[in-house]
């Protein structure tokens, strides 16, 4: 199981009852990262589980959190899982390694829901890789945390970790920078090293680079397996869901499925980035709400305090 580490220590404060009509069962999802890059978790998620109502939030007013310190990242996390399930979310992903890394503890301490943390999947590049020689891509947050250190530990024995913090990438995706010519000079100075370290594997270690996949196969070709844990991500939130009797009731009206189908978009910031990677990449073409969510670290949209 790839993510046996991440299972959530949520204990229904409710008897949630065996009846499919169970109330909750029906609210929807909330998806949350610091910016751009949880919408490929959600994208794996509509595929998984097509009658989950969603709404997904990005800080991207504060994003790239791979930049910011441990604490900053811990207020911004928890304040934005606190407002979804103000919006009425029955379980929570927190669809950012760098957010996972710093603090799924404290904040699956502080909410009554499930939370679904991610993480990089050093599993399974550890099982897949026929070098034994495996490239992680990930913020520089994810790689120094205690949590990774002690999920790579845990593989080091017949598999080489290359760590390579993806300093740029995030910037480029929230500017809808897929394949401009610096970014692929950023990402070849990151992933040519680990060809010739003959990496066979890439560990895709932060939710925006999946993001990138042409761009890394435009240099790789198919030297490298890439390793996207969006899809595990997914089917973990369906085993929580089943657990805590909190699946939702399938939509046997077409037209009333279609009608709830869409998933509720919210930026920190202006939304512009969110709404043009949600059309072009997901074919989702819908509004995209500003929100402002104080949290003890920032008083408002425009406050800044790296
Ligand atoms: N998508 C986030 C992650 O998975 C990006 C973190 C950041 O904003 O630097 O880590």
């Amino acid at each position: 199981m790839p993510f046996d580490a991440l299972r959530s220590s949520y204990s229904p404060a409710v008897d949630v009852g065996a009846s499919p009509e169970k109330p909750g069962s029906n609210a929807p999802i909330g998806i949350f990262d610091s910016g751009l890059g949880g919408l490929s978790v959600l994208r794996a998620v509509r595929a998984t589980l097509p009658d989950e109502r969603l709404i997904y939030a990005a800080d991207s007013l504060y994003a790239p959190y791979g930049e910011r310190d441990d604490d900053f990242i811990a207020d911004r996390t928890l304040a934005i899982c606190e407002w979804l399930v103000s919006q009425g979310a029955k379980a929570l992903v927190v669809a950012c390694n760098t957010a996972t890394s710093q603090s799924i503890a404290q904040t699956r301490e502080r909410l009554a829901v499930p939370v679904i943390g991610v993480e990089p999947g050093i599993k399974p590049a550890a099982i897949t890789s026929q070098t034994r020689v495996v490239g992680v891509l990930a913020t520089a947050v994810t790689l120094r945390s205690a949590r990774f250190q002690a999920l790579a530990e845990r593989h080091t024995a017949d598999c080489r970790f290359i760590l390579q913090p993806g300093h740029g990438l995030v910037q480029a995706v929230e500017r809808c920078d897929l394949d401009s010519p610096e970014l692929l000079g950023l990402l070849r100075s990151y992933v040519e090293p680990m060809l010739d370290a003959n990496a066979d594997t890439l560990v895709l270690g932060c939710t925006h680079y999946p993001f990138l996949d042409e761009a890394i196969r435009s240099i790789a070709g198919d030297r490298l397996t890439l390793v996207d844990t969006s899809v595990a991500i997914a089917r973990q939130l369906e085993r929580q869901l089943d657990s805590f009797g909190l699946r939702a009731v399938p939509r046997l009206d077409q037209a009333q499925a279609q009608a709830v189908e869409l998933p509720r978009f919210y930026s920190t910031s202006d939304g512009q980035a969110l709404r043009q990677l949600a059309a072009s990449l997901l074919g989702l073409d819908v509004a995209v709400e500003h929100v402002v969510i104080p949290s003890r670290r920032t008083v408002g949209p425009e406050s800044d305090p790296a």
